[in-house]
């Protein structure tokens, strides 16, 4: 009897150690977070990346470990989406003008030139029920969206200045892959070239295109200002981002590290939401003091001309991102179509 307690003890014994010896293997072993992404560091995404990763490290005590790929180190635009579906890599925040060649068309409303009078009118579709429902969405393509980030308004960069339609007349410019965006270069008598956004300096210093759309966080650190000669504020679109996720990776997570994960994007959105229009602004600022681009901001009657060219773009593409899409976001941005 003596000795079967013993054994007995001696057993529980063992079994203790080897649970402590595998929860210790366990807390070395870190779930590894790949975070891919297309930006500088010193970008409004860049640093919410940033935000994320600091948060989620330390609130999981290590548990989580975030690597952060900025500048398409690990991938350009359209190969970064399929390594996420292969899970390659497990976290992204691509413009939602890339989510076209996914097949999730309906993400592309967000390009519809001048769409937003403001960030709040943007919010209006992504806080609300048009947001939730182009997230669900990704999901029967293995992705889960998370949150969206904003990133202001569009801007033009050209070799040459462009203040009237008239002039965007034969040339050449960059867009990403959102075919709304290409129906609006060709409204204003441009040539749309989709191309990597890692590909894009190169492009506009060897002449392969004669400018671009984008924002000045963009323009400042990938020193599109350095080989253009002039920029126009127009803030006739819109930039922004969804925070997306392998949806298998998410859902097989435990579900309180799931819990604390969500917190962090939450507030890395917030924060990345809350910096955006000053990084903007501050970029701007450098490349104006850098004197090497004329940044030339539209008149009030160059912008309505601008509108009147751009705005038949909404119809036009109404039967590839859906009629009731368009209204939705109409309804939820705040935006009334002129009769
Ligand atoms: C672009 O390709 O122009 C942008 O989407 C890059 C980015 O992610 O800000």
């Amino acid at each position: 009897m003596k000795n079967l307690a013993r054994r007995t003890l001696l057993q529980v014994a063992v079994l203790a150690a080897t649970a402590l010896s595998a929860s210790v293997a366990l807390a070395q072993t870190p779930i590894v977070i790949k975070f891919s992404h297309v930006v500088a560091p010193d970008t409004p995404k860049g640093k919410g990346a940033q935000r994320f990763k600091e948060l989620a490290e330390q609130r999981t005590g290590g548990r989580v470990k975030v690597e952060l790929y900025p500048n398409s180190q690990l991938y350009k635009d359209k190969e970064e989406m399929e390594a996420l579906q292969l899970g390659s890599v497990q976290m992204l925040a691509p413009s939602l003008a890339k989510f076209g060649p996914l097949g999730v068309k309906e993400f592309e409303v967000f390009d519809l030139p001048f769409l937003f009078k403001d960030d709040a009118a943007f919010r209006g579709i992504t806080d609300g029920a048009l947001g939730a429902d182009l997230f669900k969405k990704l999901e029967p393509k293995g992705i889960k969206g998370l949150a969206y980030w904003d990133n202001g308004f569009h801007q033009m960069s050209a070799n040459k200045p462009l203040h009237a339609v008239a002039d965007f007349k034969g040339m050449k410019m960059r867009i990403q892959s959102s075919k709304v965006l290409d129906a609006e270069m060709r409204a204003l008598g441009a040539i749309p070239q989709v191309m990597a956004f890692s590909e894009l300096y190169q492009a506009l210093q060897s002449g392969v295109v004669d400018g671009t759309e984008g924002v000045a966080s963009n323009f400042y650190t990938q020193k599109v200002y350095e080989v253009q000669k002039h920029m126009t504020i127009s803030n006739h679109g819109h930039l922004a981002y969804a925070v997306i996720v392998n949806k298998k990776f998410w859902d097989g997570l435990p579900a309180d590290l799931r819990t604390v994960l969500e917190s962090c994007i939450k507030e890395a959105t917030t924060y990345a939401n809350a910096i955006a229009s000053t990084e903007n602004m501050q970029a701007m600022d450098k490349i104006k003091a850098s004197g090497k681009t004329t940044v030339y901001t539209l008149t009030a009657a160059e912008s309505a001309e601008w509108k009147k060219a751009l705005m038949p773009v909404h119809q036009e593409m109404e039967s590839r991102v859906g009629k009731a899409t368009i209204a939705a976001a109409y309804k939820a941005a705040g935006f009334v179509p002129a009769k």
